[in-house]
């Protein structure tokens, strides 16, 4: 940190107590830090403190007052160009639609506007975790996120409100540890930053008749994994989702949808637009013939259910692709894994398959940690130990981002 310049934005919200510790932390590595506090944040730190020990004045206001000493009316300029990134914790919903709808009503806001799209920008809402879930809080958080910011999600808890629940701030260690890999990511920007990457996940449903269905064990975790941390390198993410419980990652795009059609349809809409297509969800191959409309009645000791096959989706786009965009699947087999997962690299003409061994306890469907084994169109294999689904997604997007420049793809 040292040598940098760091313009902390602290908004309204009680972690807004832990920031002068942070403030200490930076200087002590050698950072110039200055704040810039909300209207509200006045309500939870004081300026003085602040200013003690930023060892700088505390910015609130765009204008100087009247016959102030200092009369710079462009300050919120040059504090952008000063500034080699900005944190802003805690970030409040009322911050975070401020950002994400332009407006300028303050210093805080005024830098951030002219801190973009250069510099890293690190937001670290926290809340009460309804107020974090509800709908306006996420959509602002991904329209913040498809900028370009990086939104670290808050952690679970006890809260201000004595409820348990996400909404917590990162303690000032945490924010510092996700600056200094910021400044550094900086310097060396993922190859997927700014890339259209598409994301299938969860399972389908293909309609027996109008109240059953064939599906599988799905959870969609996996795919949910990749598709935040292609985000988080900066990747434009769209997820297309059959039916799962999970909550949309921050920052991404998510379509959600139930039959294969469905998925199929949504997918060949990105085929020719996109950089990147991972097929992640598992995808119902076979669809009843002729779905019954109500409910079947069971009056027949037997009856037999005639199945149709669906679409390949990824295949599909794997062998219509052209140069430049990769194409990356999932083989989740029980069996003579490694075999099949290979021929299915070649089958579907992709860049790289990803061999989900399934035991339903550690790795696969609907359990939090997969055991991956990567296999490079090149015939490279890497085999991964057992990991969690997010750290798995990041090994995966680390292989994909060595095939970009092999394949004289820029994904
Ligand atoms: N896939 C797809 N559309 C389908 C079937 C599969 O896009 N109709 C994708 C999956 O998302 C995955 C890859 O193809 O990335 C392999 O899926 P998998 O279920 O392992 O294999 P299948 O091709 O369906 O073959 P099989 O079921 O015979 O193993």
């Amino acid at each position: 940190m040292n040598g940098k310049n760091i313009i902390i934005g602290i908004c309204g919200g009680i972690a807004a107590y832990k920031i002068p510790q942070l403030v200490r932390l930076l200087k002590k590595r050698g950072a110039c830090v200055r704040v810039a506090l909300t209207e509200g944040g006045t309500h939870f730190v004081s300026e003085l403190a602040l200013a003690t020990v930023s060892e700088e004045p505390v910015y609130r206001k765009i204008f100087p007052p009247t016959g102030s000493d200092e009369m710079d009316f462009t300050r919120h300029i040059s504090l952008g160009e000063w500034a080699d990134a900005l944190v802003i914790a805690p970030a409040t919903a009322n911050t975070l639609a401020r950002l994400s709808a332009g407006l300028c009503d303050d210093m805080l806001a005024a830098v951030f506007i002219t801190l973009r799209p250069a510099k890293p920008v690190l937001i670290f809402p926290a809340m009460d975790g309804q107020m974090f879930l509800s709908p306006s809080v996420q959509r602002n958080i991904a329209t913040l996120s498809a900028q370009g910011c990086l939104v670290i999600n808050p952690e679970s808890g006890v809260l201000a409100s004595g409820q348990c629940g996400v909404g917590r701030m990162p303690e000032p260690e945490a924010i510092l540890a996700a600056l200094e890999k910021a400044l550094h990511c900086g310097e060396k920007r993922s190859l997927l930053y700014g890339k259209s990457v598409v994301v299938t996940a969860g399972p389908t449903r293909e309609k027996i008749d109008g109240v059953r269905f064939i599906s599988n064990y799905s959870s969609g975790k996996m795919g949910f994994a990749i598709a935040r941390a292609a985000a988080r390198r900066g990747a434009i993410v769209t997820l297309i989702s059959g039916p799962v419980h999970l909550p949309s990652p921050p920052g991404v795009d998510r379509l959600d949808v139930e039959s294969t059609a469905e998925m199929n349809a949504a997918a060949e809409g990105f085929f020719r637009s996109c950089d990147l297509f991972i097929g992640a969800a598992a995808v119902s191959d076979y669809r009843p013939a002729t779905p019954y409309d109500g409910k079947m009645k069971k009056d027949d000791e037997h009856i037999e259910l005639t199945l149709v096959k669906n679409p390949d989706i990824l295949a599909r786009f794997g062998r219509q692709k052209s140069e430049g965009q990769l194409a990356v699947g999932f083989a989740l087999e029980t069996q003579t894994g490694l075999e099949n997962a290979r021929k299915k690299l070649v089958d579907k003409n992709l860049d790289l398959i990803v061999f989900n061994f399934f035991d339903r306890k550690t790795s696969g469907f609907d359990v939090d940690t997969n055991i991956l084994t990567l296999i490079g169109s090149d015939g490279v294999t890497v085999e991964l130990p057992q990991l969690s689904k997010d750290d798995a997604a990041e090994r995966v997007l680390d292989a994909i981002e060595e095939l970009c420049p092999k394949t004289g793809s820029n994904p």
